[in-house]
């Protein structure tokens, strides 16, 4: 078998036939030995409709859950039954076009290991959410990316539409909880190439969408249990957490300074400014570096780490400015700046201070 394409549906009753029939359409010139794995969870009569559909396409299977739920899960078990070399998961409502099909399999097969349809390339749209879902919808990709390095490349990494080579998950341990089973497949892949092709993410016709808080509940459990993981996400997020726990010590050592020692301001914030730096430095090297294996000693470590922190205000002033230049407000590019020197920090410091 070529191609699998695995489809978890839940509660899609009108959905089922079109779709079907719309992959064989899509497929028929393709050249392509395929099949059509339905992992379905559902409680209505979408479970006759597949029963149905299985009896008379002997492309279609069907597998039916009655003790699990959830969307990602049934992904994972259509990876377990998947005979093709190649698997596509995409949804059942159709708000995945299937005529991209031929596309994705073609990438394939020239060799990239996953292929993503994306609304977010040139090219692609996210026409099938309203303001709010859309808004949200970026919250979670955003926080994914800060908070994974392997989602940073990749615009869509909360699509439910992307296929890959299956042998890319040979070692992969799949345990994701709630939705967005494409993170746990990008975080614990083995992969090398990762291409992501346009599309128009439609609304859809028939049925409802089962999105609900508590599925994004669920995301933001799974993004933390996906850094707790994986060592050098982890880092990343303590260095970040230890950095702001440095703008409290900083304001603490300020009113300490001014109000009980009735210290002169500019002198008042240039120490409490050293003090966070002392404390984020503490912080970070018995947290955040705590594994590292070198034994270099602290009059070696605190001056690069000093040194490092005073060309990231640097980097953040230049950024402000140069932002201000552009008419950026100075809040907003004081913002950005922050960001960028964060990322030069932490590189700086891992590859430097704390260095194995
Ligand atoms: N087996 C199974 N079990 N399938 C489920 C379950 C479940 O518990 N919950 C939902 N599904 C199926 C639906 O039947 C549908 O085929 C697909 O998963 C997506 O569910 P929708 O309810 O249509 O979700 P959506 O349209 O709000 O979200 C989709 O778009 C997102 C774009 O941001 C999903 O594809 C997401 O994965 C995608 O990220
Ligand atoms: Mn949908």
């Amino acid at each position: 078998m070529d191609l699998s394409i695995v489809i978890p549906s839940y509660n899609e009753r009108d959905n089922i036939r079109p779709i079907v029939s719309r992959i064989h359409e899509a497929l028929r010139d393709a050249f392509v030995d395929y099949d059509i794995w339905f992992i379905d969870d559902s409680t209505d009569e979408t479970v006759d409709v597949l029963q149905e559909v299985e009896q008379v396409d002997e492309r279609v299977h069907v597998h039916h859950r009655n003790d699990a739920r959830g969307l990602a899960s049934a992904v994972v078990d259509g990876f377990e039954l998947a005979r093709g070399t190649y698997v596509i998961v995409m949804d059942a409502d159709l708000q995945h076009p299937p005529e991209l099909l031929p596309n994705i399999y073609k990438h394939l097969k020239d060799g990239t290991d996953i292929v993503i349809p994306s609304r977010f390339v040139h090219g692609g749209s996210d026409g099938g959410l309203g303001p709010f879902r859309k808004f949200v919808s970026w919250i979670a990709r955003v926080m994914g990316q800060i908070a994974l390095r392997r989602l940073r490349k990749i615009s869509d990494c909360t699509s439910g539409f992307f296929g890959l080579r299956k042998e890319i998950l040979k070692n992969a341990d799949l345990d994701p909880i709630g939705w967005k089973i494409l993170i746990e497949v990008l975080v614990k892949g083995t992969y090398k190439t990762v291409h992501e092709i346009p599309y128009e993410f439609l609304a859809r016709d028939a049925g409802e969408s089962k999105m609900s808080l508590r599925e994004q509940w669920n995301y933001f459990r799974h993004l933390l249990r996906l850094v707790s993981q994986s060592p050098s996400d982890r880092r990343f997020i303590l260095f970040c957490v230890i950095g702001a726990s440095g703008v409290v010590v900083n304001m603490i050592a300020l009113a300490v300074l001014k109000y009980l020692v009735h210290m002169n301001d500019v002198v008042a914030s240039v120490i409490a400014s050293l003090v966070a730096m002392a404390s984020n430095y503490i912080w970070n090297d018995q947290i955040t570096w705590r594994q590292t294996t070198s034994d270099r000693s602290w009059n070696v470590k605190l001056p690069l780490f000093v040194a490092i922190s005073l060309v990231g205000i640097a980097i953040t002033t230049l950024v402000m400015r140069g932002l201000r230049d552009l008419h950026v407000p100075v809040l907003i590019g004081q913002a950005v700046g922050i960001l960028i020197s964060t990322v030069w920090s932490y590189t700086m410091n891992n590859r430097l201070t704390w260095r194995d």
